[in-house]
């Protein structure tokens, strides 16, 4: 190599070294800026989970949403500015979302201790911590420093969020392709040990499985006990196609290992869920969660999280500093 290849090869892993540092997240990025961020959030959390537990559901779940869908940039909560360009929020996978309002007030309320500092990326990411400690769960240090992003377009969403009738290789292709692993996939997937589904997600395993629609033409993979309970919730004519359903039964404000255990016993609720056994790998996984106590799985969800939150970040001087997480500046 000649003298100047040399210095323009050291020069530009040098650049590549600076440019990766700056892309970095790192705890405590608002320790000096916005000190009292994460205390302002997780006292707000704290609050809303008192006054409503079913809240922790989907608040957990608008982040794993935002994630998938050009990282982890805050795209999933801007509003359409007209009726011809549709955002994420207004696509049908994320028809059934909540939990906005309550973010306008979180930002607000950062916006008043620290102006333009605190970006709504990032206030999710410590939302779905908080809340998944406020319902018990475990409690781990938040990467921060994410900006928001300028764009949102409602059909990336329906595109890239999983189905809740995906299959084992496409949720695995899903999650490779933004970068997680098919362990990733177990242990997020264990997010369903909290919060509702709504009955039009599963009634397909229940009554039209392979579309004959008669009594016997149910999900094989469906444990029967489990599926009579179901169908005694959700009628087969589609009356109660909006009725919700806790997706963990009896814990679905609990944080635990109890998805796991459900799933083992052929008792995940959707077709989404099942799929986790399909596979070799995801299926040791499982059973693995399954068979240990809560702490492992404490540990390696807060792991997940931390890669989910690692993905397609804005970082330095991409982006901007949202005033209001519902639209650009
Ligand atoms: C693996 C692919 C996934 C699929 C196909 C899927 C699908 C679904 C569906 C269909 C619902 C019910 C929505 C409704 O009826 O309103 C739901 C709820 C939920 N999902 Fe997932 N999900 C997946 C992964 C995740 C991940 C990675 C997380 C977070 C780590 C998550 C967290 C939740 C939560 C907390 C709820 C309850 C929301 C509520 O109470 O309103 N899901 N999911």
């Amino acid at each position: 190599m000649g003298r100047l290849s040399l210095f323009a090869s050291l020069a530009l892993s040098l650049l590549l070294a600076v440019g990766s540092a700056e892309a970095q997240l790192r705890v405590g990025f608002y320790s000096k800026s916005c000190p009292h961020a994460e205390s302002i959030i997780t006292e707000e959390i704290d609050r809303a989970i008192r006054v409503a537990p079913s809240i922790g559901g989907p608040l957990l779940r608008l982040f794993f949403h935002d994630c998938f869908v050009r990282g982890c940039d805050a795209s999933l909560l801007l509003n359409a500015t007209s009726s011809s360009n549709p955002t994420e929020k207004d696509a049908p996978p994320n028809q059934f979302l909540r939990g906005f309002a309550l973010i306008d007030r979180i930002k607000a309320r950062l916006e008043r201790a620290c102006p333009s500092t605190v970006s709504c990326a990032d206030i999710l990411a410590l939302i779905a911590r908080d809340v998944v400690h406020a319902d018990q769960g475990p409690f781990w240090q938040v990467p921060t420093g994410r900006r928001d992003g300028f764009v949102s377009i409602a059909s990336e969403a329906t595109q890239l969020l999983p189905a809740f009738s995906a299959n084992i290789s496409t949720l695995k292709s899903q999650f490779n392709d933004v970068g997680l692993s098919a362990k990733d996939l177990v242990l997020l997937s264990g997010g369903h040990t909290i919060g509702n589904a709504h009955c039009f997600t599963f009634t397909t395993r229940l009554y039209n499985f392979s579309g004959r629609g008669d009594n016997s033409d149910t999900d094989p993979s469906l444990e029967r006990n489990y599926l009579a309970k179901l169908r005694a919730k959700c009628a087969q004519d589609g009356s109660d196609a909006l009725k919700l359903v806790e997706m963990d039964p009896g814990s679905f404000t609990t944080f635990d290992n109890s998805y796991f255990k459900l799933v083992a016993k052929r008792r995940g609720l959707f077709q989404s869920d099942a799929a986790l056994l399909d596979d070799a790998d995801t299926r040791s996984h499982v059973i693995h969660l399954a068979e240990s106590d809560n702490s492992v799985f404490f540990k390696e969800f807060a792991g997940a999280m931390v890669n989910m939150g690692n993905i397609a970040v804005l970082t330095g001087s991409q982006g901007e500093i949202r005033k209001n997480c519902a639209r650009v500046n």
